[in-house]
């Protein structure tokens, strides 16, 4: 007996040159490194250049997990780009990553859940997947924050950076058991009533204007441990596995305290978590494909591992997949 999974083959990442550190910062707002990395464990974070778009970091990233998924661009049939600062209102910077990568065929769409982007674009593609009208997807996390960010509120500005990330998922049917490779199960969760804690003050239909990040950080704070416990509660139930079961967490990368936090309610061993919120920042829907390329460069992730990834968002969203590498 077999069973129809997607599953990863590769994963690549994209970075831009220029690294902001705190120091940088301190500069500009009343700050100090010493309050940013005691609060959120950032240190610095890589920023765009002027005119690099989200779908020119989407496609670096999108050829690096082509390349390390040993696979031809031409292969795709289904792009999936979760983001919040996509290039222009429409058309959907999707679009140009399949143009810029020669892709003519298929389907290519952008996926807004702010920082949950990644798990539910995981989930997108993972059911488009499974359904039979799809065979390999590029699932990808891309963020300009930066353009986003009022750089005189010193509450929010320190908190993001820039960055992309991305997996190339393929259709397979596994010899069904404990080891069948892929996504297990993905958990998807929004509560619009928490919609004005964290959003950005502008729109094509509201105010015509970009518009600026707003957050009550605090109340994000307040929120994040308990969502983000709760849905992978809930992966966990939906397998049958447990946190004792966990390889490799690759939580997104909001702040130091937010993963340590879960992590220690999930009862999961700090040596599993993988962080790299210390050098990116928080990139929003890039985070976690960003640290699981972190994570294979350094050879840290075996064949069989299983993976948790959560994430919790604007919205709120909030959401966590299980797959086994
Ligand atoms: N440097 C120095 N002081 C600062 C800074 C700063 N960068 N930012 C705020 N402060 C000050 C505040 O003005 C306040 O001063 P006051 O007491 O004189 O009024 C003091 O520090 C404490 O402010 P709080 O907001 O209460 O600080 P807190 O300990 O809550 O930390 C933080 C703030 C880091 C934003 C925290 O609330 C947090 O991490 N929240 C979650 C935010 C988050 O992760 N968002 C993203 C998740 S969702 C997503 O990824 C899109």
């Amino acid at each position: 007996m077999t069973i129809r999974r997607s599953v990863v083959l590769g994963c690549g990442s994209y970075l831009p040159s220029h690294v902001l550190t705190n120091e940088d910062l301190a500069l500009k707002v009343d700050t100090s490194d010493e309050w940013i990395v005691q609060r959120t464990g950032i240190h610095e974070r890589r920023i765009a250049a002027p005119g690099e778009t989200t779908s020119q970091m989407a496609t670096q990233a999108a050829r690096s997990a082509l390349a390390h998924a040993r696979v031809e661009a031409q292969s795709i049939d289904l792009i999936v780009l979760a983001t919040s600062t996509p290039d222009n209102t429409f058309p959907a910077s999707a679009v140009s990553v399949q143009a810029d990568l020669g892709i003519t065929r298929g389907a290519a769409f952008d996926l807004q859940a702010v920082c949950s982007g990644f798990v539910y674009a995981l989930a997108t593609a993972d059911a488009l997947l499974r359904s039979g009208g799809f065979s390999r997807a590029l699932v990808i996390g891309a963020e300009t924050f930066s353009r986003l960010l009022d750089w005189t509120d010193r509450s929010t500005c320190v908190l993001f950076g820039d960055g992309a990330g991305a997996v190339v998922l393929d259709a397979q049917d596994q010899p069904e058991g404990p080891n069948a490779r892929g996504i297990l199960t993905t958990q998807l969760r929004s509560d619009g009533r928490h919609k004005s804690k964290l959003y950005v003050d502008g729109g094509p239909s509201s105010t015509g204007t970009v518009g600026h990040l707003r957050m009550e950080g605090r109340e994000v704070f307040r929120h994040a441990v308990a969502m983000i416990t709760d849905v992978v509660e809930d992966a966990f139930k939906a397998t049958g596995y447990t946190s004792a079961d966990i390889d490799w967490f690759i939580p997104h990368q909001a702040n130091k305290r937010i993963i340590d936090g879960s992590a220690h309610k999930l009862g999961i061993a700090p040596a599993k978590i993988v962080t790299t919120v210390d050098r990116h920042g928080n990139t929003s829907a890039a985070s976690i494909p960003l640290a699981l390329a972190d994570a294979l460069a350094e050879r840290r992730i075996k064949r069989g591992d299983l993976l948790l990834l959560e994430a919790m968002g604007g919205g709120f969203t909030w959401g966590a997949a299980l797959l086994r590498w």
